[in-house]
């Protein structure tokens, strides 16, 4: 039987992975699944914990398919590593960029109005407990994040002789 089952297998240390996919609408709930299911290694996590990082990589997810590749699907890179009882996760492409981060990153600012409501960025923000936004103009945007447990670290019981 493995260990898994009794409760003796190694705490998890590291685990990290890179997804690569064109910015395709469908491909949005597949990373969202895919992280999803690489995050609950971490015991640690809750369930509110992981649909907080579900949420925010179908956003940023959403943004590449929406925003950064106006001439077609081009491609979006989603790496996470699980590290120190944390999870980090980048989404990277290499679209058109953002001409002011600060500007994108401001509640309801969108530049297509009408169409989106400008939240995407600020719910990911929100949701996980860092988040950075680097873009390059015509060369693309990295959003790097982090996100802790909420909850506080079970205590094994104390074993009594
Ligand atoms: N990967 C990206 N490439 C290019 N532009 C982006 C990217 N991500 C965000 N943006 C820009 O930042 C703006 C704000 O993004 P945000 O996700 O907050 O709102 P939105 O996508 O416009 O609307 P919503 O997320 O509510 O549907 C976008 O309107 C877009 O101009
Ligand atoms: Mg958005």
């Amino acid at each position: 039987m493995s260990g898994a089952t009794d409760g003796t297998h190694p705490r998890l240390q590291e685990n990290h992975f890179v997804l690569e996919f064109p910015s395709l609408p469908a491909n949005v709930a597949f990373s969202r699944y895919a992280v999803a299911a690489f995050a609950s290694q971490l015991d640690q996590f809750t369930l509110v914990d992981i649909e907080d990082i579900r949420i925010a990589v179908s956003e940023l997810v959403s943004n590449v398919v929406i925003h950064a590749y106006p001439d077609g699907p081009g491609p979006v890179r989603v790496e996470g590593r699980l590290r120190e009882g944390c999870l980090e996760i980048t989404v990277s492409d290499q679209g058109r960029g953002i001409a002011n981060v600060e500007q994108a990153l401001e509640p309801t600012f969108t530049t297509l109005p009408g169409e989106r409501m400008g939240l995407g960025l600020t719910f990911a923000r929100q949701l996980m407990d860092e988040m950075t936004v680097t873009s390059v103009p015509g060369e693309g945007t990295v959003v790097h994040l982090v996100k802790r447990p909420s909850a506080a670290p079970v205590q094994p019981p104390a074993v009594s002789s």
